[in-house]
């Protein structure tokens, strides 16, 4: 196979959800459609649930099915989708901000009854930041949920995104009858016992004013349905592939994940519309997947779960060109050419080494602590991946050593666990003190432990008082250099020596802001 074919059959995608929507169970769903697991059950939840906020053991466990679980890859009518796991809890959710930078196309979990969430919300603005081609799955059909053209309006208002059904439901909760889909023009009919297999029983009705269609569904659901169809003929414009891929218009289908619902639809309708690996920025130009020569970017690092063993799993996409096993590739930010003896690929919970990867899959390499998010590597060209933010964090703690012996092995850990993107570093120029700041208060859980057990080192964190921390930047020399004279106690500066303001209170930032008209603040940076 040439490489624009194999650019061409894939697919790169994460789904995004609430926790709880059904991001687990559909993924799962989808695997099954594609042969790459046998049973449901096989692929375990990954989300660190919320009464288990204090059980390391419980954060420990699923990191480690959180690596497993991180890519799976799996090939369905001769198109190889790969997967980005996301994670569930919304403490990591700068995590899957990062995901959402290696992906080409999105499908968003809605649950039918509680409609658009926070965490969607959220998320939703990273798409549209990156304009993302989005897919809105509305889950739970089986349940009673709200009405179809409510639950339409609210995507369409809550994640500032048209839509376009292409399937439609009939009824939900004890009456639902199952789906009618828009394009294919068929119904899948509903039946309440789980499926744990990939076989669905649809009908084809060419033409649903046709009687039959009331011997399936019930006359009343019937003449519903009619109407429905009618108003969503009538008031949605025919879908466009080009304005979805735009990311202007979502197509929205419905189904029940649990129940293997729906999701035959979505993934044919997937594989159909979604987009293959598309060019990425750079700072110097735009890189075309097909380009002959092999680049790529490291987008997340993810720990041993063996603490003897301190080695990590950076996840690189490749963007362009064909990376093979044992070729010697430039690490750019290092200057050093680098080779992989044992690069590894994910199929389902399945890791195995692999001798070629081609654009848009996820390879991962194996780390001692030489790489960070965002590194690229090529062949030669000193290329910088751009689009790759930290998101600015929302806690922020003193971090001070418990452990007068162990300071070294304290500052090794947080420089680490910084490169893995677990957290940000600032270091105050009131007191030279070290801040963390991280987006949730997990986090800090996680980095006191991660530090005690692989790094051998103790820490204590200590309160501050802080609404924000923005990275500031401005043309006006003169302007910025009274700012950091004023604002000297609310000055800090991060990891590679930018500068950042700690506002204490959104009151003050909004003053700065009002007051210091040339400086610009940014609430993202780029690694
Ligand atoms: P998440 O990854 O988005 O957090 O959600 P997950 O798939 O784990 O699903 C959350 C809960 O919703 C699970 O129940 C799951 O079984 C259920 N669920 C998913 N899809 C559907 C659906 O179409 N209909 C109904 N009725 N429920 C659905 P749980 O009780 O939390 O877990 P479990 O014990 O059932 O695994």
């Amino acid at each position: 196979m040439t490489l624009q074919e194999e650019i061409l059959r894939r697919r790169t995608f994460a789904i995004i959800a609430h926790p709880d929507a059904g991001k687990t169970t559909l993924t799962e769903k989808l695997l099954l459609f594609g042969g790459a697991i046998h049973v449901a059950g096989a692929v375990k939840s990954n989300k660190i649930r919320k009464s288990a906020t204090s059980d390391f053991m419980e954060i420990e466990r699923q990191r480690g099915i959180s690596v497993a679980t991180s890519v799976m890859g799996f090939e369905y009518k001769d198109v190889k989708i790969n997967i980005l796991d996301t994670p569930g809890h919304e403490d990591f959710a700068e995590d899957t901000y990062r995901t959402l930078t290696a992906v080409d196309s999105v499908i968003i979990v809605i649950d039918g009854a509680k409609g658009v969430e926070a965490q969607t919300r959220k998320l939703m603005e990273v798409c549209r930041m990156r304009k993302t081609p989005v897919i809105v799955f509305i889950n739970k059909l089986d349940r009673p949920c709200k009405e179809p053209f409510d639950l339409l309006d609210e995507v369409e208002r809550e994640l500032k995104i048209g839509v376009r059904p292409l399937a439609f439901p009939i009824s939900s909760g004890t009456t639902f009858k199952g789906v009618y889909n828009l394009y294919e023009h068929n119904i899948s009919l509903f039946t309440s016992d789980e499926r744990l297999t990939a076989d669905a029983s649809t009908v084809e009705i060419e033409d649903i004013s046709q009687p039959v269609l009331n011997d399936y569904i019930g006359e009343k659901f019937a003449n519903q349905l009619r109407e429905d169809v009618e108003l969503v003929e009538g008031v949605y414009d025919a879908f466009d592939r080009e304005a979805y891929l735009r990311g202007e218009v979502a197509p929205v289908f419905f189904g029940s994940a649990v129940n293997n619902f729906g999701v035959r639809e979505l993934l044919e309708c997937f594989i159909r519309i979604a987009p293959s690996p598309r060019p990425s920025t750079t700072e110097s130009r735009p890189i075309n997947p097909d380009e002959a020569k092999m680049s790529g970017f490291i987008f997340k690092i993810h720990a041993n779960m063996d603490p003897n063993h301190r080695d990590r799993i950076a996840f690189m996409k490749i963007c362009s060109g064909v990376f093979e096993r044992n070729k010697n590739y430039l690490h750019v930010r290092s200057g050093k050419q680098l080779k992989f003896s044992s690069p590894t690929a994910f199929m389902a919970e399945k890791k195995s080494v692999i001798d070629f990867a081609y654009p848009g899959d996820i390879v991962g390499l194996h780390d001692t602590g030489t790489f960070k998010i965002g590194d690229s590597f090529s062949e030669g060209e000193k290329l910088k991946f751009t689009g790759i933010p930290s998101f600015s964090p929302e806690l922020f703690r003193y971090i001070e050593n418990a452990d007068p012996m162990k300071f070294k092995q304290l500052a090794k850990g947080v420089d680490q666990l910084m490169d893995e993107g677990v957290a940000q570093l600032f270091t105050s120029n009131l007191n030279g003190r070290k801040i963390i700041g991280t987006v949730g208060q997990l986090q800090f859980e996680v980095i006191q432990y991660r530090l005690e057990h692989e790094y051998g080192a103790k820490c204590r964190w200590e309160p501050i008082s802080i609404y924000k921390a923005c990275w500031i930047e401005s043309d006006n020399a003169e302007q910025l250099a009274d700012f950091k004279r004023r604002k000297h106690t609310n000055m800090a500066v991060d990891k590679h020596g930018r500068d950042v303001f700690l506002a204490d209170t959104s009151y003050a930032l909004a003053l700065a802001q009002e007051n210091f008209k040339d400086i610009r603040f940014y609430f993202t940076s780029e690694f």
